[in-house]
């Protein structure tokens, strides 16, 4: 197995060094179609670079976030899946340079190339020398601080890579240059921002319970202090000052006001008298009155203004969800089962609507619009093709998040009425490890039954009798 792993990625990482070195300088940059004054010419875009994107997407999108996970929990897999990932980066990578049809103007997707490889370069080294097992000595030293940067890298990786496929889809149509730029960085920054919340509350709701109760604060704390934050930015960017109120400005500026006001009140309503966290409805009220912002808010185009009139209901519905959630569902309380193994199926719609509003605002740019509107394509049919991405994202994140459960937590994948509930991970920490030892496992459990007993007394249900799992 070793052999079988680290040969593939010595010699993967000196073919990836040789052509990261020789093919920035070789590659000539045509733009003699590009007529005056825009970014792409009018030709199609060839099928190699189909296949570029075909590659990173399944390379980037799948393949690296997988193997992350797969190395977070030290499963067998991580080196081979992501050395696999690797190879088909470093196809995608060339063919991104050997692509001819659609020509580009200097962009902002081929700029972020060598930051992003870099990420790649550093991980295959770091990984190969994790693979040696060097670990006597100084090797001892060295080998904590790479893991420590292999993982911090390693899990920046999804991030960046989001960022490249935005600007990759950007590139590919010409989009967000000159005047637009601004409203591009609202959109595409806002509704990230929104699908990040929609993922961090999905991955705090199935695997972050313990982290939360050892923080001592609810979530509503960590949401009303983004949300406070963000206000004071937004209430002094969106709007020129000095110069006249035009278009949305001062709806802009005025929905940055309420979310600092709202976020203060959001925190101090966030811990109850004794200073044990509480529970409350602010951040879920911020997203109802900033859907309604955006179900009203006039735009050019007659498909624009129906697309964010669609992206504010969602967003309100994502608000209604929370509030429902947490006043009817949970009754104030932080979950449903103590390791969030078992949430109720309600509890998925305040995340999912997020993600879903995420990607109507991202896809509902002035230029975006313009499109649509030119080839006849309705709100309807392009509301559905968004909503079933947003589908598609949270299957994924789910999938992944899976993943991570069974195998770091020993959560059992199938239910098994034999064993025992589970009440908590080892200190509330993944254990690191994939196999599954009965033994350990109930010996662990013991040990956490006195932990919890002393900490955590009053946040456990009463007499909740140990159940079989069932999830
Ligand atoms: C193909 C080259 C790679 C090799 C040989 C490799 C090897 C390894 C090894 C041996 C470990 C276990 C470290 C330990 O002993 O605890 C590990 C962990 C990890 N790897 Fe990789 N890796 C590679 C690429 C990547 C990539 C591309 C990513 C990111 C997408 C990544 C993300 C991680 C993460 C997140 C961990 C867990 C670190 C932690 O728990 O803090 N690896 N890798
Ligand atoms: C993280 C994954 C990706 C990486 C590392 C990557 C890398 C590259 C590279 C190295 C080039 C050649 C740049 C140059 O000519 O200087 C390129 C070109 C291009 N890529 Fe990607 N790409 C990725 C994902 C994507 C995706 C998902 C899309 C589309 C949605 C895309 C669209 C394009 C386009 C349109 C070009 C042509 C730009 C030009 O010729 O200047 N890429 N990419």
């Amino acid at each position: 197995m070793e052999l079988f792993t680290t040969r593939p990625t010595g010699l993967l990482l000196t073919v990836l060094l040789v052509v990261f070195t020789a093919s920035s300088d070789a590659h000539e940059h045509h733009m003699d179609k590009i007529e005056e004054g825009h970014a792409i010419s009018d030709d199609p875009i060839d099928s190699i670079l189909w296949v570029h994107i075909l590659i990173q997407s399944l390379a980037w999108g799948i393949l690296f976030p997988t193997g992350m996970v797969l190395g977070i929990i030290r499963s067998r897999w991580h080196v081979p899946v992501q050395t696999v990932g690797s190879v088909l980066a470093i196809l995608g990578y060339f063919l991104g340079h050997k692509h001819k049809g659609r020509q580009f103007a200097s962009n902002i997707h081929s700029k972020f190339v060598p930051s992003i490889m870099l990420m790649l370069i550093s991980q295959v080294v770091m990984g190969i020398y994790l693979k040696l097992h060097l670990e006597r000595g100084i090797h001892g030293k060295i080998r904590k601080v790479i893991v420590k940067a292999h993982g911090i890298v390693g899990k920046a990786m999804p991030i960046a890579t989001w960022v490249q496929f935005v600007f990759g889809g950007l590139t590919m149509l010409g989009f967000c240059r000159g005047d637009h730029t601004g409203q591009c960085l609202a959109h595409f920054i806002m509704g990230s921002a929104f699908i990040a919340y929609g993922i961090i509350l999905t991955i705090l709701l199935l695997v972050g319970q313990y982290w939360l109760r050892r923080t001592g604060r609810s979530q509503e704390f960590f949401d009303s202090m983004v949300i406070a934050a963000w206000g004071c930015v937004n209430t002094f960017t969106e709007h020129r000052w000095g110069g006249p109120w035009v278009h949305n400005d001062l709806q802009h500026t005025t929905m940055g006001i309420i979310w600092w006001c709202a976020g203060l009140l959001g925190i101090w309503l966030s811990r109850k008298r004794d200073g044990q966290p509480k529970r409350n409805l602010i951040p879920a009220i911020v997203i109802l009155l900033t859907g309604f912002g955006m179900s009203a808010h006039p735009q050019h185009l007659e498909i624009s203004t129906k697309v964010h009139t669609i992206f504010g209901y969602t967003l309100m519905a994502a608000g209604v969800a929370r509030i429902v959630e947490i006043s009817f569902v949970l009754k104030d309380k932080n979950a449903t089962s103590e390791d969030g193994s078992d949430p109720n199926s309600f509890q998925y719609l305040t995340p999912f609507l997020l993600c879903a509003s995420g990607f109507l605002f991202m896809g509902a740019t002035e230029e975006q619009m313009q499109l649509l509107s030119d080839a006849h394509v309705t709100h309807v049919s392009y509301v559905f093709i968004l909503f079933s991405i947003s589908f598609l994202l949270f299957l994924f994140v789910n999938m992944l998040l899976h993943l991570y459960a069974v195998h770091a937590w020993n959560s059992p994948a199938k239910s098994d009425p034999t064993l025992p509930a589970r009440t908590a991970p080892p200190n509330g920490h993944p254990n690191g490890h994939a196999r599954a030892d009965r033994r350990i496992r109930d010996a662990e459990e013991f040990e956490l039954e006195g932990l919890i007993s002393e900490d955590d007394e009053d946040t456990k249900p009463e007499g909740k009798p140990r159940q079989p799992h069932a999830s």
